[in-house]
Order: C-alpha cells, then sequence, then structure tokens
C-alpha cells in the first residue's frame, strides 16, 4: 500500500500538537516572569496571563476532543527558544532597572507565537468545517491579543521609561 499524501487535517493536527505542548511550557514559564518582575502591575499582568494560560490548555482539549483525538503534545522548538532567551534576560537584567522591560519584550514574543499559532489553526478549522473549534480557538486567539496590548501599555508606561 503507497502511503497517504498528507492532508491539512494532518497539519491541523500537528499544529495543535505544537501549542498544546508550547502552552504548557508557558504555564509554567510565566510564574517565574512574575516573580521576576519588579513593577506591581506587570507581576499582576503575568499572573492574570497564567490563569488565562491555563484556561487555554484546557480550551485546546475541547479542540483535540473535536477532532476526535486524545490531547498530545509534541515538542516546539519555537517555543524552547523563546523561553529560553526570557531566562536569559531574568538572568543577566536581575536588579537592573532594565528588567521590566525585557521581560516585557520577552513576554511579547511569548504572546505573537500563540497569536501566530491560533490564527492559522483558527483559518484551518474554518476551512476544515470543525465550528466549535473554530469558536475555542477564536476566544483563546482574543486573550493573547489583549495581553499583548496590555504589555505593550506597560512597556510603554513605564517599563522602558524606567529603563532608559
Ligand atoms: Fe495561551
Ligand atoms: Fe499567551
Amino acid at each position: 500500500m503507497a502511503t497517504q499524501p498528507k492532508t491539512l487535517d494532518d497539519l491541523f493536527l500537528d499544529t495543535l500538537k505544537d501549542i498544546y505542548y508550547a502552552e504548557k511550557q508557558i504555564l509554567k514559564t510565566l510564574p517565574k516572569m512574575a516573580k521576576a518582575a519588579s513593577s506591581p502591575e506587570l507581576k499582576k499582568a503575568f499572573e492574570t496571563h497564567r490563569d488565562e494560560t491555563e484556561t487555554h490548555v484546557e480550551r485546546l482539549s475541547e479542540v483535540f476532543d473535536v477532532i476526535g483525538k486524545a490531547p498530545r503534545g509534541k515538542t516546539c522548538d519555537a517555543i524552547l527558544g523563546i523561553i529560553e532567551e526570557g531566562k536569559s534576560i531574568m538572568e543577566e537584567f536581575e536588579g537592573s532597572p532594565a528588567l521590566d522591560a525585557g521581560l516585557v519584550a520577552a513576554a511579547q514574543a511569548v504572546e505573537h507565537y500563540e497569536m501566530a499559532r491560533y490564527g492559522t489553526l483558527k483559518a484551518w478549522a474554518q476551512q476544515l468545517g470543525h465550528k466549535d473549534a473554530v469558536k475555542l480557538l477564536d476566544q483563546t486567539l482574543s486573550e493573547e491579543k489583549k495581553t499583548d496590548q496590555l504589555l505593550s501599555q506597560l512597556g510603554t508606561g513605564e517599563a522602558n521609561k524606567q529603563a532608559a
């Protein structure tokens, strides 16, 4: 039997596994970022988003359910790299007035990665006719965008000035 060419369904499942893995890594990282942040607002933002991230993992389980698959992650080198860069900032800028600006930047790289993934998955779910999945992915996408905007505000509002 010849191997079947892979389809958009396969791509959708692979990418779902990628972001599922990524979200779980992010869930572990956000408390460390909250602990490292010096401004109370930034701390709060990381804590709030940690709670949201828990919901993101749950929603992804529901998306797996929609397509009749068990939730499973697949190592995502991109998020590991982004998180690693964030760790370096925490270490190298500890005690520096530029620390929060660096944390905001690291967190925005995470959010943009998530926005890219959820935007793609939402479009593919639409294409594949998984309406319930579209709704779930869109809810999370909105929260990632809101978080990104809040981080922009916190960055331009205080962290960058303090850093300069
Ligand atoms: Fe997320
Ligand atoms: Fe996020």
